[in-house]
């Protein structure tokens, strides 16, 4: 069975981006739909409901059924998805709760390249693949056809990913952390 990955670094730095922006973002929008794709053990969740968005338009994901009972015990809507394949269906074939395209999209995604001495019980939250980006730019590919008008992606992303594929999105770093052996950033990337 594979582990819930435990807040890290990666995941505070993430939690405290949503409650620096998330105020602004409602104050523009009250209504502003969120999904995060990899919620593992909820925490932006439980940030984006205190940060003030309302709990019936937070949405989630993760592609470990663990991670999914897990938030759903917390009482958010998740689903088990590769990336969007499950946001990507013809609407019958969806969830009635689950819509197309969101307002403000959120990945702290498995960033780090493959490397032999990880667990395979852990792999799945940390390992982004052979370069470590291959999880991301998959993720930007498909997010731009899941995010509405004027809507944003934020993106956790580590200087140990190599060849991220920004594609033409619009980006800006929010927040950078340095740590002993790599340095975190949080990206925000828009469509033009
Ligand atoms: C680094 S953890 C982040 C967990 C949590 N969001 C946080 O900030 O602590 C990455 C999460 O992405 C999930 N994940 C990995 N590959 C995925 C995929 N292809 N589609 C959806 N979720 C995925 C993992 O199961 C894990 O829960």
């Amino acid at each position: 069975m594979n582990k819930i990955y435990s807040p890290e670094e990666d995941s505070y730095l993430l939690s405290k981006v949503l409650e620096n922006k998330i105020p602004k973002l409602l104050s523009e929008n009250p209504d502003l739909t969120f999904l995060e794709i990899g919620s593992g053990s909820g925490i932006q969740l439980k940030t984006a409901l205190k940060s003030g968005i309302k709990k019936q338009n937070i949405f989630s994901s993760d592609i470990n059924i663990t991670a999914v009972e897990y938030c759903k015990n917390l009482g958010f809507n998740c689903i088990k998805s590769d990336l969007f394949e499950v946001f990507k269906r013809k609407i019958k074939r969806r969830k009635p709760w689950c819509p197309r395209k969101y307002d403000l999209i959120i990945f702290n995604p498995p960033y780090l390249p493959e490397n032999s001495q990880e667990p395979s019980d852990s792999k799945i939250s940390t390992t982004g693949g052979k370069k470590g980006s291959e999880i991301i730019n998959k993720f930007l590919k498909q997010a731009k056809s899941h995010l509405n008008k004027n809507g944003k992606i934020f993106l956790l992303t580590s200087n140990l990913t190599k060849e991220i594929d920004f594609l033409n999105y619009e980006k800006k770093i929010l927040a950078k952390k340095k740590l002993f052996f790599e340095e975190l950033f949080v990206w925000r990337l828009s469509i033009t």
